[in-house]
């Protein structure tokens, strides 16, 4: 029995297996809250119901112990998932030791020290939930649209997005690397199956510390033969959609614990703008106006606000803590007054970022240079201007892979895409069209300083029965994090690895 089916037992007796989330006192009475990892519930042990034993145990459990119950479920408006258990009996399995993670704030990095912890608190098991459902409906998606999943190898032999980032190994005394992409083997997948996706693992070597970037993360790469840049952009929304959709029905009330402002999902159902690349620069620019918008003024005057903000939070912090400095205030009203101020100064902390951001991304808005790729900031500048995601496509061919084909009536472009999700999150999807045209291909390799036989494999796909093909890879804890709101694509998967972690 799971505390999620709970309501299926309303007046039975049922026993729930689990561990301590909370646990507090009154006269007669030991209220625990149990979580199983299914949910959680309020347990009553009533001194009355129980045996000495088992009522003193009930009394001595830390956070964190594990034990099972058994008893009555009743229902209880107030109470979280709107029933409560009575408690007839209690079983310890383990008095935990002190639990490390207390109710207070800590610090992040203490935090990801205890990642093998943390991911039992209510907000990470949420979150993690979230990233279930999506994977879950990722595969969905492609399943019930026909293609086949299919996975390509970590061990390679070759790079495909460059070789700055790779994590080179050994592999029986020859170097090999730990696949950037699935994507050249999902083209010769997709000759032989028409359409297929890939979801595996994948590993970039990135030696700065982001909020966007990971070591190792989850990619989702989708290839169709017989598409162009503009159908493979019709997927990509589609799938998106779904995901998206799918997220909003299953998942509300985990969205309502990690406190999600759900309308930006809800406006990502309807059509993705799509921009060129020139377009989406003139709008970083401020040279090109959004719904009314611009980005320079409107990064302005967010700046002006901000710092206004910052000066009436400073005053009531000080406020609050003369008035609880002064004798003879209840306890009560000390407590409500103390919780106010570690939420006030997490305000006045997120305020002192955002102060501390908007004049780097101004500065990069207005120095932008015509031709190079996006930067996390100039991401940041264009998303925050829209409501939904937005795709980027025919870019400059020099800062993108190799392997994307020119725009035939202007070959200065390439017919890449990034989808880039809104309030500043940015790039989550990059794809595009594949060049088919075999020395093209080879001229593309040699540009990039890539060895030409370890692509031999990859060119023959444009010998035996070329065709016009496309696709693009979903990075999901780039999802996860937008979806979510996150502030860093840590805390989107379990264990993350990124530039200084690799514990736990
Ligand atoms: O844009 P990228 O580099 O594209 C490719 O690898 C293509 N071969 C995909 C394809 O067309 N089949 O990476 C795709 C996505 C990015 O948009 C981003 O979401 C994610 O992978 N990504 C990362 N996520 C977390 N940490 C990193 N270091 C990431 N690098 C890329
Ligand atoms: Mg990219």
């Amino acid at each position: 029995m799971y505390i999620r089916d709970i309501a299926q037992y309303e007046g039975k007796e049922i026993e729930l297996k689990g561990w301590v989330a909370n646990r507090r006192d009154s006269k007669g009475l030991v209220f625990i809250n149990l979580r199983d990892g299914s949910g959680l519930v309020q347990c009553i042990a009533d001194q009355s119901k129980l045996s000495e034993t088992e009522f003193n145990n009930a009394g001595k459990l830390g956070l964190e112990s594990a034990i099972s119950v058994k008893g009555i479920v009743v229902k209880d408006e107030r109470q979280i998932g709107g029933f409560e258990l009575q408690v007839l009996s209690l079983h310890v399995y383990q008095f935990a030791e002190e639990y490390p993670i207390a109710k207070k704030e800590h610090g992040i990095d203490f935090l990801m020290d205890q990642r093998h912890l943390w991911l039992r608190s209510q907000r990470q098991w949420a979150i993690m939930r979230i990233r279930n459902t999506i994977i879950y409906s990722i595969h969905q998606y492609f399943q019930k649209e026909g293609f086949v999943q299919m996975d390509a190898p970590i061990f390679t032999g070759n790079a495909c997005e460059g070789t700055s980032n790779l994590f080179e190994t050994d592999f029986y005394g020859d170097p090999a690397y730990l696949s950037q992409s699935g994507q050249l083997y999902g083209e010769a997948m997709a000759m032989a199956f028409g359409k297929i996706y890939t979801f595996g693992p994948t590993f970039r070597a990135e030696k700065s510390k982001t909020r966007r970037h990971l070591s190792e993360f989850w990619m989702i790469e989708p290839e169709i033969a017989f598409c162009d840049i503009h159908q493979n952009m019709d997927i990509i929304e589609s799938f998106l959609q779904f995901v998206i959709k799918q997220v909003l029905e299953n998942c509300q009330a985990e969205l309502k614990l990690i406190d999600r402002d759900t309308a930006i999902l809800e406006s990502s159902l309807e059509a993705f703008p799509r921009l060129t690349y020139d377009e989406a620069v003139a709008i970083i620019k401020g040279e090109k106006d959004v719904n009314g918008q611009n980005s320079i003024k409107s990064l302005e005057d967010e700046l002006a606000a901000v710092n206004e903000q910052i000066i009436a939070l400073e005053s009531e912090i000080t406020e609050r803590e003369e008035k609880i400095a002064v004798p003879g205030m209840k306890k009560g009203e000390i407590n409500f007054n103390q919780t106010k101020i570690v939420q006030l100064k997490q305000a006045l902390k997120d305020a002192e970022e955002t102060q501390r951001n908007i004049p780097q991304w101004l500065a990069s808005a207005k120095n932008f240079e015509y031709g190079n790729d996006l930067g996390g900031s100039d991401e940041t500048v264009i998303t925050r201007l829209f409501d939904k995601p937005i795709m980027v496509y025919d870019w400059p061919h020099e800062v993108k892979a190799f392997y994307l084909k020119r725009n035939p009536e202007h070959p200065r472009f390439a017919r890449g895409v990034d989808v880039l999700a809104p309030e500043g999150y940015g790039e989550i999807v990059g794809g595009g069209e594949r060049e088919t045209d075999e020395q093209m291909l080879r001229s593309k390799i040699t540009e990039h300083d890539l060895p030409m036989e370890a692509f031999e494999w990859y060119l023959d796909l444009r010998k035996y029965g070329s065709v016009p093909h496309a696709g693009f890879g979903l990075g999901l804890e780039r999802l996860v994090t937008w979806m979510c709101k996150l502030k860093h694509v840590r805390e989107s998967i379990p264990f993350p690895r990124m530039y200084g972690r690799l514990l736990p």
